[in-house]
């Protein structure tokens, strides 16, 4: 099949599960992979064939609610591709708010980042390669985590800057001030609101992943009352937080001797802090 007929043909059977945007920039996805090729020079070979048998394969499936990540094992984060894998949270759009405001606050050179619960490795890998950065240290519950860092710091040719370690939080480290950045894009789910998750994030991504106790932020409050203990006195702490925490995640950060500054994501949401010790 053509290209051309690949994207109609692909666009109306995923428009049975997805909206007309998603299912556009989806059919760019699955092609695109199809190809190898990046997803918006699909436009520029029309002329090409699609394996017809592969492409119905990656439907068949989608339509069966698996996210596309997981079935191409492979997502997009701040313009770049990263293996991702079952058992790894899919990297969502609005957790770029973190590298779009790291970049603008942090001008040091050589920084040592922290990043906890790294899943793919987005975050971290992400700003290892936008900032000037001597260490990544990244540290994750999931052994799958660890593994897909790995491959993807791999991939980008800076695993000799890159140290992942499987571990509970903070647990591995010495309290030290050696970092410049702490960063976190958290479990925030609160436990009770897991099971209304739509189905294609409950039934398929890791639940460790997702939810951050009974209110959702059980390590904002271990982040928020510990990271000063890694950081040197001129460093930053960034998370992500829900989009209706900011209250609360406000609250703790006062109570625990921060400056902060809030970022709103694209929806309007407070979405991303940026905080340093007021003794700064
Ligand atoms: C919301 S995901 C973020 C993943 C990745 N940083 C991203 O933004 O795509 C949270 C990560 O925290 C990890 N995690 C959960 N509990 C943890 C713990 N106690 N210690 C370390 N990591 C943990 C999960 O395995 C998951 O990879």
């Amino acid at each position: 099949m053509r290209v051309k007929d690949a994207i109609l043909y692909t666009r109306e059977k995923l428009s049975q599960i997805l909206k007309k945007d998603q299912a556009e920039w989806e059919t760019l996805l699955i092609i695109s992979h199809l190809l190898k090729i990046k997803p918006l020079d699909v436009y520029l070979f029309y002329e090409k064939e699609v394996d017809e048998s592969k492409l119905n394969a990656i439907i068949n499936k989608r339509l069966k609610k698996a996210p596309l990540a997981y079935i191409l094992k492979e997502a997009y984060f701040w313009g770049r591709k990263f293996f991702v894998e079952e058992g790894v949270l899919i990297p969502r759009q609005e957790t770029e708010l973190i590298i779009e405001v790291a970049k603008a606050r942090i001008k040091k050179k050589n920084l040592k980042i922290l990043e906890l619960g790294i899943g793919s490795g987005v975050i971290g890998i992400t700003l290892l390669l936008e900032l000037n950065t001597k260490i990544l240290f990244g540290i994750d519950i999931s052994e799958k985590a660890i593994e897909i860092s790995k491959k993807n710091a791999r991939f980008y040719k800076v695993e000799s800057r890159c140290y992942f370690v499987k571990g509970d939080w903070f647990k591995p480290l010495a309290e030290k001030k050696v970092f410049d950045l702490v960063v976190t894009n958290p479990p925030y789910i609160p436990l009770e609101e897991w099971k209304y998750l739509e189905e294609e994030v409950r039934c398929f991504e890791p639940k460790e992943a997702l939810v951050g106790g009974e209110d959702g932020l059980y390590f904002h409050k271990i982040t928020i009352k510990n990271a000063w203990k890694f950081l040197k006195k001129d460093g930053f702490l960034i998370f992500e937080m829900g989009y209706n925490q900011a209250k609360s995640v406000k609250e703790l950060l006062k109570v625990n001797n921060w400056q902060f500054e809030v970022f709103k994501d694209l929806l309007g949401y407070e979405r991303v802090v940026i905080a340093w010790q007021k003794s700064m």
